[in-house]
């Protein structure tokens, strides 16, 4: 009698989890604004946030030109490099091409801080243009 009563409920349950858990959202980093110099993508990320395991982050940006300075997308590795906009350990995540079209997609499958900046022109689009924000990813189950 056990089996046959709890197994429909058991199936429920597996398929609210796996619905749950597949459900994403797509983020267009900085808006309208884009990946541009001189947004504050700090106060940008606050407003947006939480971001939750599996979100996507787009970040756009034109490749450049005459027109368009250069932007890139970086992870950075840790709090400190964050904050002083030092990229000697920086992993590259998208060169100045791959902001085009549809953009760059990051996704934040990992449960820990992610430091992300814009490492063109010797730093300073981290430094001075504010090109820079962190996104710390909770488990979806707590949305
Ligand atoms: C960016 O926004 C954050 C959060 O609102 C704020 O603390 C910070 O002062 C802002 N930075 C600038 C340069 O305005
Ligand atoms: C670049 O700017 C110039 C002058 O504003 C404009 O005439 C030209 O069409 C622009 N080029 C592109 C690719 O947007």
């Amino acid at each position: 009698m056990g089996i046959s009563f709890v197994a429909p409920g058991l199936i429920l349950l597996l398929t609210a989890c796996s619905l749950a858990i597949s459900e994403t959202d797509t983020i267009v980093v900085g808006g309208s604004e884009n990946w541009r110099y001189g947004f504050n993508y700090t106060g940008w990320s606050l407003q947006h946030g939480p971001f939750y395991i599996n979100d996507k982050l787009v970040f756009k940006y034109n490749p450049p030109s005459k027109n368009n300075s250069r932007h890139s997308v970086y992870l950075l590795p840790n709090l400190w490099s964050f904050a002083t906009c030092d990229f000697s350990q920086a992993k590259l995540l998208a060169n100045p091409q791959q902001g085009g079209g549809k953009g760059f997609v990051f996704e934040l499958t990992n449960w820990r801080p992610h430091y992300f900046a814009s490492g063109e022109e010797d730093g300073s689009q981290c430094e001075d243009g504010q090109m820079k924000f962190f996104a710390v990813p909770l488990p979806r189950w707590g949305k």
